[in-house]
């Protein structure tokens, strides 16, 4: 669909990255093609599918008590890598304590020493990486508090902080949308960058993939992709146009309120089948091998 045809509202940064998507067209490659794997390495561990859960938070407020734990176990039962956004310590303890894979979202609190005790507490409960949502210091109505909390933006000299104070832990910067501040995160050395804007907390927004296709002209990081990732179409047209993995927050609530933990784990396996069949049948064996000359853009 064109962006003419869209019936939504044009200023809506859901429905432009819809149209992005729909826009990219895949070519067929059979001959010599064979079942494609989805494994995937991050950090040192090897996980059964590149297709994440995204940094959530309030799931049990917002969706249905329990439901944050019900995403925790679908992920791990396909062994996915979990993202967690705004939690408490113990929140985070029971997820690793659970054997989940955590990577855990910690907000720019303006209270810096709760930013670093965050931090702190994240090292030694034993997650896989842990980082900083830079893109929504400023909401809608230009307030800027989480849970009442308040929030503040980030200087580059911060983030090269945050990094340093990670050490060993791999460190995350979430939110970016230019190569602009992938620039702050690169010279930081984070550990990699989520191309993302939120869910679209400003209109008019540049289509995340849209703007990691750039990057992946100028580095090899990993690059995690998220918003509007609907289905493992969605998931292989980020991977062939230079996604290392991607993250899955709006879908997977909706499996959750319709199905519970089984719901949400089979989202998961749906949309990992559905990126392996599109792998095979374009002649990608393996997540190491994606090839962007597949995709077309439809210019008609
Ligand atoms: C209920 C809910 C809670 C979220 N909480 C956080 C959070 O605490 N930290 C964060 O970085 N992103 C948070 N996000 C944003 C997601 O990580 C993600 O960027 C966004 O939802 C876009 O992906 P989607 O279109 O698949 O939902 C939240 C999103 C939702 C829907």
């Amino acid at each position: 669909m064109s962006g003419m045809e869209n019936s939504g509202n044009p200023a809506n940064s859901g429905n432009i990255l819809r149209d992005y998507f729909d826009s990219l067209l895949v070519e067929t490659r059979y001959v010599g093609s064979y079942p494609a794997g989805t494994e995937f390495e991050l950090f040192g561990r090897t996980f059964q599918t590149p297709v994440m859960t995204a940094a959530l938070s309030h799931l049990d407020e917002r969706v249905y008590p329990g439901a944050r734990m019900d995403l925790a176990r679908a992920a791990k039962a396909n062994g996915a890598v979990f993202w967690m956004g705004v939690s408490s310590d113990d929140e985070v303890e029971e997820a690793v304590e659970a054997g989940c894979d955590v990577i855990e979202i910690i907000k720019p609190y303006a209270d810096r020493d709760k930013f670093f005790r965050k931090l702190e507490h994240a090292k030694r409960c034993g997650v896989m990486a842990a980082g900083v949502d830079i893109d929504l210091v400023y909401k809608r109505d230009f307030t800027s508090t989480v849970d009442g909390e308040p929030l503040k933006e980030i200087s580059g000299e911060e983030l090269i902080d945050f990094v340093l104070e990670a050490g060993k832990l791999p460190f995350i910067v979430k939110g970016i949308l230019s190569v602009r501040d992938a620039e702050f995160a690169r010279q930081a050395r984070a550990a990699g960058m989520v191309i993302s804007h939120h869910g679209g907390v400003v209109d008019y927004a540049v289509p995340p993939l849209r703007i990691m296709e750039q990057l992946r002209q100028l580095t090899r990081q990993p690059m995690f992709l998220d918003c509007g990732i609907r289905d493992g179409l969605d998931v292989y047209k980020s991977m062939a146009l230079g996604a290392t993995a991607v993250s899955v927050g709006t879908t997977l609530i909706q499996a959750l309120k319709e199905g519970k933990e089984a719901g949400a784990a089979k989202q998961i396996e749906l949309m990992t089948k559905q990126l392996q069949r599109m792998m095979t049948v374009t002649g990608v064996k393996d997540v190491k091998n994606f090839d962007a000359t597949v995709i077309h853009r439809r210019d008609w």
